[in-house]
C-alpha cells in the first residue's frame, strides 16, 4: 500500500460532543465574517505584553507521557519580545474591534489581563465597547509564584467584563459558590423558628440578612479559583493554560446552552473544553501550531471543524488498511522524521534519539471526500493512556481511507491510501 501526501482544506471529527470550530492562523486577519454578530460571549486572554517568549513541554513518547522525564520545549508564542507598547496596543486593539463585531447584542466580553497592561486595556475597552457597557472590573486572586520584599506580591490578575449593549444576558445564579466566611463572622448569628441559621447586619436604617444555607454569589474578587498547580493532571505542557473552573464561572454566567463562545487567542483551549463541557458550540483561533495540536487532543469528543496549514515536511509513513466487516482497520507501522529534525533539542533528549512512532504525538484515520477529511478514530498520547494505539477503524463507507498524523514538533500532515487494500 502506498500513502500519498495530500492536502484538504477542511477536518471534521465524527463525533457526538458539541459542535465546534478551531482555526491555526492570524486572529486579526482571518476571515470570521460568517460569526460577525453571532457570539455571545467572547473570551480573550492575549499575551500580556510580558516580552517573553513562552514554550510549550511536549511529552515524548510512550517514556515522556508515563514518567515525564522524557521532554522538549517547543516555542509556543512570542509574547511582543523585542516590540514597543505601542505595537502591543495596535494589536489589543484590533483584537477588540475584531471581538466587538463578532457578539451579538446580548453578548459580553471578558478580557484578561495583568498589571502590566490594565490601565490601557480599560481605556481600549471604552473606546471600543462604550464606557456605559463597562460591566465588571473582576481581579482574579491566586497565591502560585514567587514572593517579592521590595513590593507587594502581586498576586491577581484582571478581568474585564464589558456588555454589547445594554440588553446583555447575564444570569448569576448559574454560578454558586463558597460563603466567603470570614467576611461574616463579624454578623450576629441567630436561629430561626425553623432551626434555620442566618446572619444579619444593620445598615442605613435596613436590616439585612443572610441565610447560611442560601447559595452565595461570586462577587467582583475571585479568591476561590486557583491557579494551574503543577500537579494537576489537565496541566497541558502549554505555558499561561487557564483553568476549567474559571473559564466555567465566566461561560456559565453569561451564556446559555447552545450559544456560541469564542476564544480568539485559545492557547491550549480551556475556554473551548469548558465551552464543549457546558454543551456551548465554539469558535478557538490560535497563530500557534502547538496550540492548535493540544487543543486537537483536548477537544477529541466534539464535532470540530478545523482548519488549519499542513506542513511540508519530508517525513515518510508506513500503514495498513484491511477491510472488515462494515469498516477498515488501519495500523500504523512507522512514522519517519528527517534524520536532522531533532538536532536543536539533543540537549533536552539526551543520548536516546526519537525512533518512529514515539514521534508521533496524536493520528486520526478518516476518509477524504473532495475538500474535507472526515475523521473517524484518534489515538493519541495521554497521560492516563501514554502508549499509542496503533489500530483504529474507519467505517466502510465513500470515500479514500486517510491518515492525518500530528508529531512531537507540530507538523501536521495528511497521508491518503492508495492501492489495493
Ligand atoms: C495567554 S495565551 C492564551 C492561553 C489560553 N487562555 C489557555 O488557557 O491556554 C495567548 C495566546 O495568544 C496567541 N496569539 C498571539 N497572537 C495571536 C494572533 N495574532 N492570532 C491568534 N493567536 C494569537 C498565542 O499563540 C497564545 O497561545
Amino acid at each position: 500500500m502506498i500513502w500519498q501526501r495530500t492536502t484538504c482544506d477542511l477536518e471534521r471529527v465524527d463525533a457526538n460532543g458539541t459542535r465546534g470550530t478551531l482555526i491555526q492562523g492570524d486572529a486579526l486577519t482571518i476571515d470570521l465574517s460568517d460569526y460577525a454578530g453571532r457570539v455571545q460571549c467572547v473570551y480573550l486572554d492575549p499575551p500580556f505584553f510580558t516580552g517573553e517568549r513562552f514554550s510549550f513541554r511536549m511529552r515524548v513518547g510512550e517514556m515522556g507521557w508515563r514518567q515525564g522525564k522524557r521532554v522538549i520545549q517547543l516555542p509556543a508564542y512570542n509574547d511582543f519580545a523585542g516590540a514597543d507598547r505601542e505595537q502591543y496596543l495596535a494589536f489589543l486593539s484590533a483584537l477588540l474591534h475584531r471581538a466587538h463585531k463578532l457578539l451579538n447584542e446580548r453578548g459580553s466580553l471578558f478580557l484578561h489581563v495583568d498589571y502590566r497592561i490594565s490601565a490601557h486595556a480599560r481605556l481600549l475597552c471604552d473606546a471600543i465597547f462604550g464606557e456605559e457597557q463597562f460591566r465588571n472590573e473582576i481581579i482574579w486572586s491566586y497565591q502560585t509564584g514567587g514572593r517579592s520584599v521590595r513590593y507587594f506580591s502581586r498576586k491577581h490578575d484582571t478581568i474585564f467584563f464589558y456588555a454589547k449593549s445594554k440588553q446583555h444576558f447575564f444570569d448569576i445564579t448559574q454560578v454558586p459558590c463558597q460563603r466567603k466566611e470570614q467576611r461574616s463572622n463579624h454578623l450576629k448569628r441567630h436561629v430561626d423558628k425553623d432551626g434555620r441559621t442566618y446572619r444579619s447586619i444593620k445598615s442605613g436604617g435596613k436590616t439585612y440578612v443572610y441565610y447560611d444555607d442560601e447559595p452565595a454569589y461570586p462577587d467582583d474578587v475571585w479568591t476561590d479559583l486557583s491557579q494551574m498547580q503543577q500537579k494537576y493532571p489537565q496541566r497541558t505542557g502549554y505555558a499561561t493554560q487557564k483553568p476549567i473552573p474559571l473559564m466555567d464561572r465566566i461561560i456559565l454566567c453569561s451564556t446559555r446552552a447552545g450559544d456560541l463562545v469564542a476564544d480568539l487567542v485559545c492557547g491550549s483551549g480551556s475556554t473551548l473544553r469548558s465551552a464543549a463541557n457546558l454543551g456551548r458550540p465554539f469558535l478557538g483561533v490560535d497563530a500557534s501550531r502547538h496550540a492548535f495540536s493540544v487543543c486537537r487532543k483536548r477537544l477529541f469528543d466534539t464535532q470540530l471543524s478545523c482548519v488549519a496549514p499542513l506542513s511540508t515536511v519530508p517525513a515518510m509513513l508506513d500503514a495498513s488498511v484491511l477491510p472488515g466487516i462494515g469498516f477498515y482497520v488501519v495500523t500504523l507501522n512507522a512514522y519517519t522524521l528527517p534524520g536532522d529534525a531533532f538536532d536543536r533539542y539533543a540537549d533536552q533528549l539526551g543520548d536516546h534519539p526519537v525512533l518512529s512512532l514515539e514521534a508521533v504525538d496524536q493520528w486520526h484515520a478518516g476518509l477524504i471526500n473532495g475538500d474535507t477529511f472526515v475523521s473517524y478514530a484518534t489515538g493519541a498520547r495521554k497521560k492516563e493512556s501514554p502508549r499509542l494505539p496503533t489500530e483504529l477503524s474507519v467505517p466502510l463507507l465513500r470515500g479514500t481511507v486517510a491518515i492525518l498524523l500530528i508529531d512531537v514538533l507540530g507538523n501536521r500532515t495528511l497521508w491518503a491510501a492508495s492501492g489495493a487494500l
